[in-house]
């Protein structure tokens, strides 16, 4: 992904040195992120549906508190899972439990404000040593300030952490763009659309990628002109 000016953005990287837990990473990022509210996805996390920019949007406009999202998976104990009461307040976000309290899991894509830096030097390791994310966000649970959205059924959340969920992945992007003739999240178009890339960038990947169905794609894109008709 480089330094991200193929597509008109600025991607700068800090490494993690050891995985040492998710919310971690907030505390590596605090002077990047300079009190800043941030957006953090897992990079083994696929989302895709309709209506997930406004969505993602939403989500980005609050200044204060967190916003997670909750989806219904038949396997919970794989992840962090929400524990409601009986009038369905989030009470509880447990990470792997051995018995899930719901079949919501926490995806791995979280909004918090300024203070996550904070709040995560806070957190202490949990018995697998990690700083866990979900008592980084049970920290703005107590406080009242975390809103866990459903997302619902219309939209797929996957993540491709082992070879068959990765395998599966491929083959549902593969199943969508055969038949629609669309790509998924191809950062090209997305740039182009919102016009963050011209003509002359977009034609410039067209021509790298030009012995692919990808290249070809892009191609496409030229010929119809940055409109929204296909977003
Ligand atoms: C992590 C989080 C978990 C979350 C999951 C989403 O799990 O700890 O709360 O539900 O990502 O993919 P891990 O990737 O560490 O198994």
């Amino acid at each position: 992904m480089g330094d991200g000016s193929q597509w008109g953005l600025t991607i700068t990287y800090i490494t993690q040195p050891s995985p040492d837990g998710l919310a971690q990473a907030y505390i590596l990022a605090e002077d990047f992120l300079d009190g800043a509210p941030s957006a953090m996805v897992l990079g083994d996390n696929i989302f895709f549906g309709h209506g997930l920019p406004e969505m993602l949007a939403a989500a980005d406009s609050k200044d204060n508190g967190g916003t997670v999202f909750g989806y219904h998976v038949a396997d919970p104990e794989r992840y962090g899972v929400v524990k409601f009461d009986d009038d369905g307040t989030v009470e509880q976000i447990i990470e792997k439990p051995d018995v899930p309290p719901s079949n919501y899991a926490v995806t791995g894509l979280y909004f918090l404000d300024g203070d996550a830096p904070r709040r995560a030097k806070q957190v202490k390791p949990s018995h697998r040593g990690e700083l866990e994310i979900v008592t980084l966000l049970e920290s703005y649970l107590h406080d009242g300030t975390l809103s866990v959205e459903r997302m619902g059924r219309g939209y797929a959340w996957l993540d491709t952490g082992t070879h068959g969920s990765l395998l599966d992945a491929g083959n549902f992007v593969r199943t969508l763009s055969t038949r629609q003739g669309m790509q998924s999240g191809c950062p090209e178009e997305i740039a182009y659309m919102l016009g963050w890339i011209d003509d002359a960038k977009m034609a410039e990947h067209a021509e790298i990628f030009k012995k692919t169905d990808y290249g070809k794609y892009l191609k496409s894109l030229l010929r119809t002109g940055p409109t929204s008709d296909m977003i």
